[in-house]
């Protein structure tokens, strides 16, 4: 009950707004029941009529890019005379509650969070049925033709809920502090086979039908769908991947220690709650690298290395299965505490399968990237605070390495100040006793006081951490002896003009990509040449080296090598938004929008309106 007195004067609560403002404020018993803290991101008033299972039944139709159907949802229903659910470029055509027909109405169109349906009901209302499609603006929904996928036979379709965008395929209330379990029916062309975030098939069914149920509560945000010609492959009884044909077997090699890392996982916080773990691999132009959704991880093409070297990105996203879908941000402010737990853990995980200096590695890079951050917010130092303030913006703005690195590098220094058992121990606690529900950044600082900080009597600078600017003084610092030899290699090379492979032999990803992101400012061209003809990174099959250094090359005005054929190949078939956003950023930084225009009016066609949305504010494309 704490938590409430404290929330009050903060955050209005969010049903006070309406109703209870013609009541009165004063009764107490009233404001305990009433649970959700304000949402800047969702019309929903949740304390009035809240829903708790969904019953989808839908049909997709390839041709005219349309679902269409019905979603049923059981509501808890506070004595309200009407619902209100989100929704963005839905057509909505008819509403019911418990059956019969009843009046809805759709407020003024806001363009981040769409319009507020508000449907009819009484007092007794049990369930309220939505009549919807989708239509050509949907934001969640990328419809691929074959051409867009690797094995160019079949059309894909994959929806992106995070963080706003499930709004834009199913009339829902999309705040994070919701929590449903739901039933699906999906209708497919029969050579496809349909997957969701939920008990999945692992073969295609004969007439395209797919039934899904989901037990377990779990945030809107989350749901999620992709059909395509895909096949199913066992890693172990509760682990395996999806893929089109033609990568299957790749995929799984390169993810085949999905099982060690359920287990690892396990060993640090707790049992895994989902049952299944299983990663779907999209075509290119996912927008993301990995999107958590339950039981069923989302991923992109460009981490399948080869060699297995960029599959901490799986253990980022099983992390997840704890921080985020057991414990999830009660809002986007809150974000870190998805995001920064989650890459802690990921770090925990790469330790306790490849070792401490993997883990170093990836920790070094990661707090590089942190301070690049900071220091372009510069002139807007607010961006860096842990807890944001995105109210009236896109809850998109807030994904920056900020809640990823700053709140990595926050635990970490809390790890060091207690150790690492009294950490474990209050972690793996955190995650227990707040399963299934919502944390805010204010009551997870009174959570780590009483559980950790006060009752060891230890003394932290918690709100500066969390409330201001850039980084404190306290910082834990990272050091990675392999990254620093390969400072030693670039130093060498700057300063002979020649290049000795028998330094950087038997290097991994990491050590390459910190050598290209650490080539000094005033690299000449010849140095560029010397280093690209020893190496070839222009043609490097690593996405994320290649990446690194096509954004090098931007940036010194490098050409050989065919380089810019490569570049625009890469910013055409890939989507993955922070690989794409970090080479036209290049481009802009060296004046060189119109050529990243060129480029992009080709690619865009191939990109996730997540992605479109970056790059069209960032190049100023209309
Ligand atoms: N949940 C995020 C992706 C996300 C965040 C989507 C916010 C929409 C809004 C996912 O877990 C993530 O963090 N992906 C990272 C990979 C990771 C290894 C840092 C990505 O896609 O780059
Ligand atoms: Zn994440």
């Amino acid at each position: 009950m704490k938590l409430l007195y404290i929330c009050c004067p903060l955050f209005v609560l969010f049903s006070i707004a309406q109703t209870v403002a013609q009541h009165s404020h004063s009764s107490k018993e009233k404001h305990n029941h009433l649970h959700f803290v304000e949402e800047p991101h969702s019309y929903a008033q949740p304390n009035e009529a809240a829903i708790k299972h969904l019953d989808l039944d839908i049909a997709l139709d390839f041709s005219a890019k349309i679902i269409s159907g019905k979603a049923t949802y059981q509501i808890e229903n506070n004595n309200a005379k009407q619902i209100i659910l989100d929704s963005k470029f839905l057509n909505i055509t008819k509403a019911e509650a418990d059956g019969k027909e009843t009046t809805f109405s759709l407020s003024e169109f806001d363009k981040q969070l769409g319009q507020a349906l508000t449907i009819d009901i009484t007092k007794e209302t049990k369930t309220i049925t939505v009549h919807y499609e989708t239509t050509d603006k949907t934001e969640a929904l990328q419809w691929l033709s074959a051409q867009q996928t690797t094995d160019k036979t079949h059309p894909f379709l994959f929806t992106q809920g995070q963080a706003i965008l499930t709004r834009t395929w199913i009339p829902i209330q999309d705040s994070p502090q919701i929590r449903i379990t739901y039933n699906a029916k999906v209708q497919v062309p029969k050579q496809l086979m349909a997957v969701m975030s939920a008990e999945n098939p692992t073969k295609k069914t004969e007439d395209g039908r797919y039934t899904f149920k989901m037990k377990q509560a779990i945030s809107p945000y989350l749901i999620a769908l992709a059909v395509g010609d895909i096949e199913y492959k066992a890693i172990s009884d509760r682990t395996g991947v999806y893929a089109e044909k033609s990568m299957l077997d790749k995929v799984h090699y390169e993810f085949s220690d999905m099982e060690k890392m359920v287990v690892a996982a396990e060993n640090l916080y707790g049992k895994y709650a989902w049952e299944q773990f299983d990663v779907i691999v999209l075509p290119p132009s996912f927008p993301f690298g990995g999107m958590e959704n339950p039981r069923l991880t989302f991923a992109t093409p460009t981490v399948i290395a080869g060699d297995k070297s960029l599959t901490s990105l799986i253990a980022h996203e099983l992390a997840h299965s704890w921080s985020g879908n057991l414990v999830t941000n009660a809002t986007w402010d809150d974000f870190w505490l998805n995001e920064g737990f989650t890459v802690y853990f990921e770090m925990r995980i790469m330790e306790a399968l490849y070792g401490k200096d993997r883990a170093n590695m990836l920790a070094h890079i990661a707090h590089q990237q942190l301070n690049d951050e900071i220091e372009g917010f510069k002139k807007t130092p607010d961006e860096t605070k842990l807890k944001h303030n995105l109210k009236g913006r896109n809850p998109d703005d807030g994904m920056t390495s900020i809640p990823y690195d700053k709140g990595y590098l926050f635990l970490r220094t809390i790890e060091e100040l207690t150790g690492r058992e009294k950490f474990d121990a209050f972690l793996k606690t955190y995650f227990e006793t707040h399963a299934f529900s919502t944390m805010s950044t204010e009551r997870f600082i009174v959570y780590l006081n009483e559980n950790l900080l006060d009752k060891y009597g230890l003394d932290f600078n918690t709100e500066e951490w969390i409330y201001t600017a850039g980084l404190p003084a306290n910082k834990a610092i990272i050091q990675s002896d392999k990254l620093d030899k390969v400072e030693a290699v670039i130093q060498q090379i700057v300063a002979s003009n020649k290049v000795d492979a028998t330094l950087t032999k038997n290097w991994t990803t990491q050590e390459w990509v910190h050598f290209v992101k650490n080539l000094p400012n005033n690299i000449t061209i010849g140095q560029l040449t010397l280093i690209d003809d020893a190496f070839d990174l222009t043609h490097s099959s690593n996405s994320y080296i290649a990446m690194v250094w096509y954004e090098k090359a931007v940036t010194h005005n490098y050409h050989g090598n065919e380089v810019d054929k490569n570049i625009e190949d890469f910013l055409v078939t890939v989507g993955r938004r922070w690989y794409v956003s970090t080479i036209y950023k290049a481009f802009k930084n060296a004046d060189k929008v119109k050529e990243a225009l060129a480029i992009y009016t080709k690619a865009r066609p191939n990109y996730h309106s997540v992605t479109a949305n970056t790059i069209d504010d960032l190049l100023g494309y209309k």
